[in-house]
């Protein structure tokens, strides 16, 4: 077998898993126009239950108003949310076969669009995110710590809504790494400058959940391993991102590929689809990177040392480094 260890049981954060097949947060759309959760949408999810993985992570979630994403998109963005919710939740914990299940929270930042919102995207500074996007307006640092707050607020929400753990989107162009990106950041403050100054915005997140909901309660993170972008990330630089958000105190890394507008490996609007598929690897002339990124993340940044031994930085990857 390929992979041996891939139904065994891990451990992320304080919490076990019964094997190490992870569904990857993948948006449906099957909320009410409020972004509340429905019927549709947690039968969904048990069946997905059913089918006996370990873990599955609900889809990207707003939770700021400026930050959604799609029509339909399921929100966490106040009480009533979190309420509806738990209705997901119980549905796919009372399955009672040992499924864990997180939820992804999303701000869209400028791949926002003010038909969805009604409101000018924002961003960290005023650079659409991709040729032929909506200008953003750049967002204040008081601006700023709100939506840290606000990140921190979704994962008390979700927590009550009896959510396993919390992962944050910061892959694929949308706001945590257009702060990481030179090509989308050229702000000047703390939040802005260095590849330190442009991880602050995320380690202060990732700071602010662990000290609010406790280091016991998992922490994920979805990062792109290479921007594929000219000027933009590489894996050098989302490597020394992982290790100072594990430092800030992460339990696990999932790595995905590509940002808006990498023009050079295809469709622009949907970057997680250009690195996965052979014809596309082979008329692109890029490697498929779908494990060995998330391997070489995962190994360069210390994953497997004691220390961090319950964090799962990507179990497919770890087998084959
Ligand atoms: C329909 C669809 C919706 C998706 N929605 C999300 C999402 O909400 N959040 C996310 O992080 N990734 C999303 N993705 C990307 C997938 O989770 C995944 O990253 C991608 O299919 C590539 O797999 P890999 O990153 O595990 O290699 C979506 C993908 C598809 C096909």
């Amino acid at each position: 077998m390929k992979y041996p260890h891939l139904f065994e049981p891990f451990q992320i954060g304080g919490i076990p898993l019964k094997n190490r097949l992870v569904m990857s947060p993948m948006t449906m759309n099957y909320a009410t126009p409020e972004g509340f959760a429905t019927e549709k949408l947690a039968y969904y999810y048990m069946e997905r239950a059913k089918g006996g993985v370990g873990l599955i992570i609900v889809e990207g979630t707003f939770f700021t108003l400026e930050g959604r994403g799609y029509k339909n998109q399921l929100g966490l963005a106040s009480p009533e949310h979190s309420e509806k919710l738990k209705s997901l939740t119980d549905a796919v914990h009372t399955l009672n076969n040992g499924v864990k299940i997180f939820i992804q929270i999303h701000h869209a930042g400028g791949r926002a669009s003010s038909k969805v919102t009604g409101l000018q995207p924002v961003a960290p500074s005023a650079l659409p995110a991709y040729p032929g996007a909506e200008v953003p307006r750049a967002l204040t640092k008081e601006e700023i710590r709100e939506i840290v707050e606000a990140h921190i607020r979704a994962s008390v929400w979700a927590k009550e809504a009896g959510f396993d753990g919390v992962d944050v989107h910061c892959a694929h162009g949308y706001l945590v790494p257009s702060f990481f990106s030179p090509l989308t950041n050229q702000r000047t403050d703390e939040y802005g400058g260095d590849l330190s100054g442009r991880t602050r915005f995320l380690t202060e997140i990732v700071r602010g959940i662990k000290e609010r909901l406790g280091a016991e309660f998992p922490l994920t993170v979805k990062i792109s391993g290479d921007e594929f972008i000219a000027g933009g990330l590489g894996l050098e630089e989302i490597t020394r991102i992982a290790r100072r958000i594990q430092e800030a105190g992460i339990d696990g890394l999932m790595v995905s590929a590509g940002s808006v507008g990498a023009k050079k490996v295809g469709d622009l609007k949907q970057p997680h689809k250009i690195l996965y598929g052979s014809d596309q690897e082979k008329s692109t002339g890029y490697p498929d990177l779908s494990h060995r990124s998330a391997a070489a993340v995962s190994e360069n940044s210390g994953d497997g040392n004691d220390s961090h031994s319950h964090r799962l930085g990507c179990p497919i990857g770890k087998e084959e480094a």
